[in-house]
């Protein structure tokens, strides 16, 4: 049986009627409550698969040759956001998935690549310049990522939620509100960050390099690769501060 048909079968048998159509989604397709059900496996599968690589990026943050308040920053930052994805996978996405009565997500449905193959590309090497720049690659393509989760899919599925008058879509809505958003705002903090204290200072080589892998992370999930100028208003002028990073003082990011 096709995905679409088991997760059809899978709503009706908890009494929800699968073929209920709530509007347009993220590419102005028609959406109905079955599809919207295995995006939500999709994306908590997604989530869940960033806790490994970030926890494996704060590591790498120690051993890259930088600065202690620098290093230490970004160790707790990724560090805080490796449990905030886990916590996305499990308790938000995760929760709802299986309230509408999903099996566990596994891994081959996160969009965003196995999690152990990306953890061990940022395995902690004796080399800190080599640390360095491999945390610099996972920063920029994280970085497209989740500006696309940001700007497109989280706004989509909240736009799906609200048109779905059903206690599980209610509870979604107010998670994404309250924790997903101001969580995955501070993630695109922290890549800007990265931006400010390692690249924006090696010149232009290296930032349209950034700027490329940061595309990469884009594309990969079908969304347009920024211009230098559209780039350069996203990271904005100067860097966020440790505060912010960690959710000490209130900031959004775009
Ligand atoms: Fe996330
Ligand atoms: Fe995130």
């Amino acid at each position: 049986m096709s995905e679409i048909a088991q997760a059809r079968g899978r709503l009706s048998d908890r009494g929800i009627d699968p073929d209920l159509v709530l509007g347009p989604g993220e590419l102005g397709q028609a959406v109905d409550v079955g599809e919207l059900y295995l995006t939500l496996g999709a994306v908590a599968a997604s989530e869940k698969a960033g806790q490994s690589p970030t926890y494996a990026a704060a590591r790498l943050a120690l051993h890259a040759g930088l600065p202690n308040e620098i290093a230490d920053t970004l160790f707790l930052a990724y560090n805080q956001q490796s449990a905030e994805e886990a916590g996305h996978g499990d308790k938000v996405f995760g929760n709802a998935f299986f309230a509408l009565g999903g099996t566990p997500p596994h891994a081959e449905l996160s969009v965003v690549g196995n999690p152990a193959d990306a953890a061990s590309l940022l395995a902690v090497s004796d080399d800190p310049k080599d640390n360095k720049k491999r945390l610099g690659s996972f920063a920029a393509i994280v970085g497209g990522l989740e500006t696309v989760a940001l700007q497109r899919a989280f706004p989509a599925l909240v736009n799906l939620c609200e048109r779905w008058d059903h206690p599980v879509a209610r509870d979604l809505l107010q998670q994404m509100r309250d924790i997903v958003r101001p969580e995955e705002s501070r993630h695109v903090l922290l890549f800007r960050y990265v931006f400010h204290q390692l690249i924006a200072s090696k010149g232009e080589r290296v930032v349209t390099s950034f700027r490329e892998v940061f595309n990469g992370g884009r594309t990969q999930l079908g969304a347009a690769a920024l211009d230098a100028a559209e780039f350069e208003r996203l990271v904005g002028g100067s860097s966020p501060t440790p505060r912010q990073l960690l959710g000490k003082d209130r900031a959004l990011a775009g």
